[in-house]
């Protein structure tokens, strides 16, 4: 979609493949990809707001994903859409649970902000039953996580769980 700017919201505590499988996949549709990286207090994130966009920066470049940026984002996410210019917003769906939740927010959203629509992907299969809090939990129970977080998440990863690269 020439000209559209779209972003890809989420916490990405951390990163996974399942989310880069969605970042690659939206940036070969839109113009320009913004991954929006929610502070999301509530869900108490592992890593702060800073250390989420850094690993996910660190993703896409070594990716080499040039129309991808990476911007954190406190509040709504569609004063988030109106500040950046975005009228698509990306939300990767696994589950039948996924798509009721993510179809209220997308009306919900649309309601706020008529311009901006939801495109809805499907993860694809390899990657439909990571989450990062199961990666989270993995890690610190001592398993192998190698194959479900990008490189240069997985030395930060192991170290905030006090285990050696
Ligand atoms: N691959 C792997 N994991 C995936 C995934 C994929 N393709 N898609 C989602 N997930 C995982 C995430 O890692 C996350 O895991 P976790 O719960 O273990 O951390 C889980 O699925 C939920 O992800 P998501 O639905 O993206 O929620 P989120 O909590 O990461 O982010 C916000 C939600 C921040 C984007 C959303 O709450 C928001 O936009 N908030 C802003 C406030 C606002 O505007 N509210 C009004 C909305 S109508």
């Amino acid at each position: 979609m020439p000209g559209v700017t779209a972003a890809y919201s989420g916490t990405f505590d951390p990163v996974t493949f399942g989310h880069t499988d969605i970042i690659a996949r939206a940036a070969v549709m839109f113009e320009r990809l913004i991954v929006a990286v929610g502070l999301n207090p509530s869900k108490n994130p592992r890593f702060s707001i800073d250390e989420r966009v850094a690993l996910i920066e660190a993703t896409v470049e070594e990716a080499g994903l040039h129309n991808v940026s990476v911007k954190p984002f406190d509040g709504l996410i569609v004063d988030f859409a109106r500040e950046n210019n975005v009228s698509v917003l990306v939300r990767g769906v696994r589950t039948v649970t996924d798509v009721d939740y993510e179809k209220q927010m997308a009306i919900m959203n649309r309601d706020l902000f008529p311009q901006l629509d939801t495109v809805m992907l499907a993860p694809s299969p390899e990657y439909a039953h990571l989450s990062s809090s199961l990666v989270r939990e993995l890690t610190g129970l001592g398993a192998p996580v190698e194959k479900y977080v990008p490189k240069p998440v997985l030395p930060e990863l192991l170290a905030r769980f006090g285990r050696q690269s």
